[in-house]
């Protein structure tokens, strides 16, 4: 189960009232939204969007939203498809006024743990990454197998800023002419062979700036959200707040700057000033969240 993150600071600062609106860009397992659903008993209503057929499949149908007795029966619309095409998602839906917008970026706990499809360097699973497979056709495997390795390295080094990108990419050219790399397995090997013995202990996995790099770069994720953050501003009412959570420094980068040019073009104010971080107590029971960082803005026209 994926535990949310930061999801006392979201509802502090969004502020939800009762009958109010609001838009989950990334449902996942549910954490904010059901969060959000609490706070705007009781007719407020939730347009939650998650990109993966399968986790979508999950709690629609097996979920607490098929409970006929359930108090958000009525009050939470779950939608399959990707963000980036939010402003027709809520025009099919006449869904508004949005009162505010929570995007928590990046994969579930589920995506690691049960999905099966290669997010995990613990795992030893085929090499395919994407959060819809039904949607995108290019997989790990066919970054790792058929890139240049000109292109591997760039997308190692811009997408996770691996530091041995080069030697790693060389090293995947080298196994993959004697074999095929098909699983995290294979993979984890070849990064493994291409570190310096004194990085192989270090106490991140050598394999996790590979992993992340691939993962981003399957999903397009960088583009996704440059292009979620433009309808976000679109679509959000005055006063309205919008929330994002990013987990690596390219994404916060991408969150501070837009965040920024809205500013200045007087569209938004920024809320935090500095980005809000998880305290040592939710890092504890949660190590995940220990690299979040979360931004808030406010619509002013
Ligand atoms: C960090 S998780 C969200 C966790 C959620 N806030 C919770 O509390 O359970 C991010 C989710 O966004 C989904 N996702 C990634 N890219 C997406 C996109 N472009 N559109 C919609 N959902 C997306 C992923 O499949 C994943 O389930």
């Amino acid at each position: 189960m994926h535990t949310p993150v930061l999801t006392k600071e979201i509802i502090e600062w969004l502020d939800p009232k009762p009958g109010e609106n609001f838009i989950d860009c990334t449902f996942g397992e549910g954490g904010h939204t059901f969060a959000l659903l609490d706070a705007i008993e009781p007719d407020g209503k939730v347009l939650a969007i998650e990109a993966d057929p399968e986790l979508y499949r999950k709690f629609q149908e097996e979920g607490e939203i098929q409970n006929p007795k359930s108090k958000i029966q009525n009050r939470l619309i779950l939608v399959n498809d990707s963000y980036i095409n939010l402003k027709n998602i809520i025009a099919e839906r006449s869904f508004g006024p949005v009162n505010g917008i929570v995007m928590d970026l990046g994969l579930s706990s589920w995506h690691f743990e049960e999905s099966g499809r290669g997010f995990s360097f613990r795992e030893d699973e085929p090499l395919d990454m994407r959060y819809n497979p039904q949607t995108n056709s290019l997989t790990a495997l066919e970054i790792i197998n058929s890139y240049s390795e000109e292109d591997i390295e760039k997308i190692l080094k811009d997408y996770g800023e691996e530091r041995f990108a080069r030697i790693i990419a060389r090293k995947i050219g080298e196994q993959r002419k004697e074999k095929p790399i098909r699983t995290t397995f294979d993979l984890v090997e070849v990064v493994w062979s291409a570190l310096p013995s004194r990085y192989q202990r270090k106490k991140l996995h050598p394999a996790t700036k590979t992993f992340q790099a691939l993962r981003i770069a399957v999903n397009s994720e960088i583009e996704n959200v440059k292009k979620g953050l433009v309808q976000a501003a679109e679509v959000l009412a005055k006063e309205g707040r919008i929330a994002v959570i990013s987990f690596h420094s390219l994404e916060d980068g991408e969150v501070k700057r837009f965040f920024k040019r809205c500013q200045e073009i007087h569209v938004f104010e920024i809320i935090t000033k500095k980005p809000i971080i998880p305290g040592f107590e939710e890092i504890s029971v949660n190590p995940r969240s220990r690299s979040a960082k979360l931004r808030i803005a406010k619509k002013i026209i």
